[in-house]
C-alpha cells in the first residue's frame, strides 16, 4: 500500500512550541532504546498540536536492518515514551504511521509518522510512570544469578497478548547456558562480515571523550568491555578471528553474563510495518514494566537475526519453542545500576530544515 500523504503546511519547527510542551516531553521520551543507541527520530513540528515524526537520514542501518523492521521498533517505542510523557503534561498523544517501510535512498528525514495532540485531564500516576522512561536502562552487566518473578512474566505475556504477541521465557539452566552460547556464537560470526562489522563501527564509542562528543552510540562503558579492546577488536579485526584473542573475546562475552537465569522472548506477526510498529508498543511497555520491577534486560539480537543462530535457539527449546515469529530474545535480571547511556539533547532532535545530510 502507498503510504498516505500528509498536510503539507510548512515547518515551523521549534517555533511553533510556544509553551515548550514538545521539548519539555522531548527531555523524556528521549532516553527510548535504540538499536547501538543510534536515535534515529527527529521531529518537525507543524504547529503547537501536530507534529510529524521523521527518520534521521544520518542514523540508519541499511545493511545489517535492509527491511528497516527494527528501527521502525525503536521508531514506535518513541512514540510511546513520547505518549507517556505527554499525559503527565495532561495531553493525550496519537500516532498514525505510514504503512511503508523506511526507503534508505532517500538523503532526507523520512516521515514515518504523524503525531498529534489532544487535551487530556491529568492522571495522578501519570507522572510516575514518566519518571520510569528515565530510569529504564539496558544492563549488560553480571547478573545475580536469581531467576525473574514469574508474576513479573506473567504481567508481561498478559499484556504482550493484548497486542496479539506472545512472550515465552525459560528458567532451565542448561537452555540459558547454551542461549547465551548461541549469542556469543552469533555476535562473533556477524562480525566476520566487513559490511556489518563497518556499519556497527561507526556507533561504536570506545573512550569517553568520543561517546560524550557525540552522546549517542555504545560507549565501551555500557557495553562492559576495556575501550582498547573494543577498539581493537574492529579496526584489527583479523587477529580476533582465530586463536588466543578471539578464544579471549568470547569468554570475557560470556563471562560477563554470568548469574543469567532467565532468557525471554517475543513472538508474533512481524513481515509488514504495521507489524513492526505493534512490536514496538509491545516492547515500550513491557521493557517500562520490567523496569519498574526492578529487573534489567540485554537483548540479544544477533540470535534473532543471524538465521542460523536463530534455527539453533529454536531447536534447543525443543517443544516450548515460539509458535510465531520470534523477533526479540534478551536475557533478563537482577543487577547493580549500569552505566548511563548517553542522549543527544533535546534541542537536537527538531528538525532544521536547513540542515544538510550525508
Ligand atoms: C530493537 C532493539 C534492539 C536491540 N538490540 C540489542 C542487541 O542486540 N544487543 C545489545 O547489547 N543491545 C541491544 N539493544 C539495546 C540498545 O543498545 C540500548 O537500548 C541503547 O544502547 C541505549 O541504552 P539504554 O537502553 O541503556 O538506554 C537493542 C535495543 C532495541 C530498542
Amino acid at each position: 500500500m502507498k503510504p498516505p500523504v500528509w498536510p503539507t503546511t510548512p515547518a515551523v519547527r521549534a517555533t511553533a512550541d510556544h509553551d515548550g510542551r514538545w521539548a519539555e516531553a522531548l527531555h523524556y521520551a528521549r532516553w527510548t532504546p535504540s538499536p547501538h543507541n543510534m536515535q534515529p527520530w527527529r521531529l518537525r513540528l507543524l504547529n503547537a498540536w501536530q507534529a510529524e515524526l521523521c527518520c534521521d537520514p544520518d542514523r540508519q542501518l541499511p545493511n545489517t536492518d535492509p527491511q528497516s523492521a527494527f528501527t521502525m521498533v525503536t521508531l514506535s517505542m518513541f512514540a510511546e515514551h513520547l505518549a507517556i510523557a505527554f499525559a503527565a503534561q495532561g495531553y493525550a498523544l496519537s500516532a498514525e504511521f505510514v504503512d511503508a517501510p523506511i526507503d534508505y535512498t532517500v538523503r532526507a528525514p523520512v516521515l514515518v509518522a504523524m503525531l498529534s495532540l489532544e487535551p487530556l485531564p491529568k492522571r495522578l500516576d501519570a507522572r510516575a510512570r514518566r519518571s520510569a522512561l528515565c530510569e529504564r536502562q539496558t544492563s549488560r552487566l553480571p547478573y545475580d544469578g536469581s531467576c525473574v518473578h514469574n508474576e513479573v512474566l506473567e504481567t508481561i505475556q498478559r499484556r504482550s497478548a493484548t497486542e496479539g504477541h506472545q512472550f515465552g521465557w525459560t528458567h532451565d539452566r542448561a537452555q540459558v547456558r547454551a542461549g547465551i552460547a548461541i549469542n556469543r556464537d552469533a555476535v562473533f560470526a556477524d562480525m566476520d562480515s566487513e559490511v556489518a562489522r563497518t556499519e556497527l563501527r561507526r556507533w561504536i564509542r570506545p573512550s569517553d571523550q568520543q561517546a560524550q562528543a557525540t552522546n549517542d552510540g555504545l560507549w565501551s562503558r555500557c557495553m562492559h568491555f576495556p575501550g582498547w579492546l573494543l577498539r581493537d577488536f574492529f579496526d584489527n579485526h583479523r587477529a580476533w578471528q582465530h586463536g588466543a584473542r578471539a578464544a579471549l573475546g568470547k569468554r570475557l562475552l560470556t563471562h560477563g553474563m554470568r548469574g543469567t537465569r532467565t532468557l525471554a522472548w517475543w513472538s508474533g506477526p512481524f513481515v509488514t510495518p504495521a507489524d513492526w510498529v505493534r512490536a514496538g508498543r509491545v516492547f515500550a511497555h513491557a521493557w517500562l514494566l520490567l523496569s519498574e520491577a526492578g529487573v534489567h534486560l540485554h537483548p540479544f539480537g544477533s540470535v534473532v537475526t543471524n538465521p542460523d543462530a536463530h534455527q539453533r535457539f529454536l531447536s534447543m527449546l525443543g517443544p516450548s519453542r515460539p509458535a510465531n515469529t520470534m523477533w526479540l530474545l534478551a536475557r533478563m535480571g537482577y543487577s547493580d545500576q549500569p552505566p548511563r547511556s548517553l542522549r543527544i539533547p533535546t534541542s537536537a532532535i527538531f528538525l532544521n530544515d536547513t540542515e544538510q545530510f550525508s
